[in-house]
């Protein structure tokens, strides 16, 4: 199976990031949202991200007029139904995705790959609600899509082989590193990283130290790139707790529980970085922690 064409469903944070590194790669992109300002706004993230790397020299400015050119964008979810690939990165919402699959499958051609880009959800159900899911495979990218080197590729029990030997391929093509992970609970990242970030929130919810003590400890004193708290802010407070719910219903252990004061941020709407507000305040020059 050969893949040119990539429909991708979610102009968000992820879906922006998609289609910046597969225009980039050479793919031909149409990327689809519920309403034309999402689209807009990624388009604009994109432009703008794609100039940061010419003017670091990691790409030229005739590569970035190419991909600019490969990138399309329709309000139609039915247009995505001739792409040879289509990636869902919208809301990590089960009933959403579901929703999506069930108003694609009729418009699609026989030969398209589809996939999720879910950070958690079964891969095996998702596929199981459309008319292929011998065709069907978990395809988890991370955030920042540009920068981060790792693919998670998910099999659901009916995934045929030349569907992943295909995925497989197109990460190369993108100058990725695919890791193979089996359909289970949020896979092999979050099922490692969320219960550390959902720890983090819990220090911080019993008063063992502040949010600024938090990430100072956890980048000073275990050497990670960022803290936990602005790594949730980072990924967004409403995807971190998605995923802990899967993890909790999925696996059926009481450590996986949410932290009370991450389901607090998320009910005020305080969903980190991209609604300005979450652990930290961005709203301001710089970042100042809420707590
Ligand atoms: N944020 C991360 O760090 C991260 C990392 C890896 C994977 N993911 C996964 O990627 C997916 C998207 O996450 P995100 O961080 O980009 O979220 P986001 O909130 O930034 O974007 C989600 C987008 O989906 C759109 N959307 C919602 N319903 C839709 C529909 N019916 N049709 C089309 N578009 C619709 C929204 O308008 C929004 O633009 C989730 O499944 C998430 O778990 C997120």
């Amino acid at each position: 199976m050969t893949v040119q064409s990539v429909g991708i469903i979610g102009a968000g944070q992820m879906g922006n990031g998609i289609a910046h590194v597969f225009a980039l790669a050479g793919f031909d992109v149409l990327m689809t949202d519920i309403g034309q300002e999402a689209l807009d706004k990624a388009l604009a993230l994109i432009d703008r991200n794609l100039e940061r790397q010419v003017s670091r020299d990691k790409i030229s400015a005739e590569a970035k007029k190419a991909a600019i050119g490969r990138i399309g964008t329709t309000l139609r979810l039915a247009d995505l139904g001739q792409c040879d690939l289509v990636i869902e990165a919208a809301t990590e919402r089960e009933t959403v995705k579901q929703a999506i699959f069930e108003d694609l499958v009729p418009h699609l051609k026989p030969s398209t790959i589809l996939t999720s880009n879910t950070s958690s959800i079964s891969i095996t159900r998702l596929a199981s609600r459309t008319d292929r899911p011998e065709k069907f495979m978990g395809f988890h990218f991370m955030n920042p899509v540009p920068v981060m080197q790792l693919v998670e590729l998910i099999r659901g029990i009916a995934t045929d082989q030349p569907t992943y030997d295909t995925l497989h391929e197109v990460v190369e093509k993108l100058g990725k590193t695919a890791a193979s992970a089996e359909d289970f609970p949020a896979f092999i990242v979050n099922r490692i990283l969320m219960p550390m970030i959902n720890e983090a929130v819990y220090t911080l919810y019993e008063g063992v130290g502040n949010v600024k003590s938090i990430d100072e400890s956890m980048k000073l004193g275990a050497n990670h790139p960022m803290g936990p708290l602005e790594l949730a802010d980072f990924i967004g407070l409403d995807t971190c707790l998605a995923i802990m719910n899967v993890l909790h219903d999925g696996l059926a252990d009481t450590k996986y529980r949410p932290c009370p004061l991450l389901t607090k941020y998320v009910e005020a709407g305080w969903l980190g970085r991209k609604t300005g507000r979450g652990f930290y305040d961005y709203r301001g020059e710089t970042p100042v922690p809420t707590r």
